[in-house]
């Protein structure tokens, strides 16, 4: 079995989902206000956070993460609602060991508003993605994706909620099969 770490920014309902299914080793967050901090003591997943104005700069913010990781023997890690982009520190010393769930069909609506963006597009389906990461926003090579659809009588609301529906079942599925 993987060591796996998830990175969640915000709410951590996908990290949720995924610590009820897998042993997950640790929770990182780079905000110390985020709701997945609160999930992960209720859950009884260890949980680190640093935020990127503690350090010089986003280098000395890496090279705490990959310490991090290194000291807890990391294998995979699970991007999950993780709002920063990662940079060479982090990607070098664990590329091709990062993934990352994106909530619209790439290389359809990629960055941090996807399914906002979508929605005002008016489009009829979106999606939902698992890729690997590398140095682009949402660039790296798709592991997984499933289509979304847009209902007549969808408001937003309806609609995102479908689209984290469908996240909580894709990501889980991607998963089992890296582990
Ligand atoms: C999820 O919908 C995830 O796909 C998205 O943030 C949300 C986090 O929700 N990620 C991105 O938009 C990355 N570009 P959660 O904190 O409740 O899991």
């Amino acid at each position: 079995m993987k060591k796996i770490a998830v990175f969640a920014s915000g709410s951590g309902s996908n990290f949720q989902v995924l610590a009820e299914q897998f042993p997950i080793a640790l929770l990182f967050s780079d905000k110390k206000n985020a709701y997945a901090l609160e999930r992960a003591k209720n859950l009884g997943v260890p949980s680190y956070t640093f935020e990127l104005k503690e350090f010089e700069n986003k280098v000395a913010y890496e090279e705490a993460i990959v310490e991090l990781l290194d000291k807890h023997q990391i294998d995979l890690v699970v991007l999950a609602g993780y709002m920063k982009i990662v940079c060479n520190t982090l990607l070098s010393a664990y590329e091709g060991r990062i993934i990352n769930i994106h909530p619209a069909y790439l290389p359809e609506f990629p960055g941090a508003h996807g399914i906002e963006d979508a929605w005002k597009a008016d489009v009829s389906q979106s999606g939902v993605t698992v890729h690997w990461v590398d140095a682009g926003v949402d660039t790296g090579q798709i592991i997984k994706q499933v289509r979304v659809p847009r209902l007549i009588n969808d408001t937003i609301e309806t609609f995102e909620a479908r689209i984290h529906e469908t996240e909580y079942k894709l990501y889980p599925e991607v998963i089992r099969e890296l582990v």
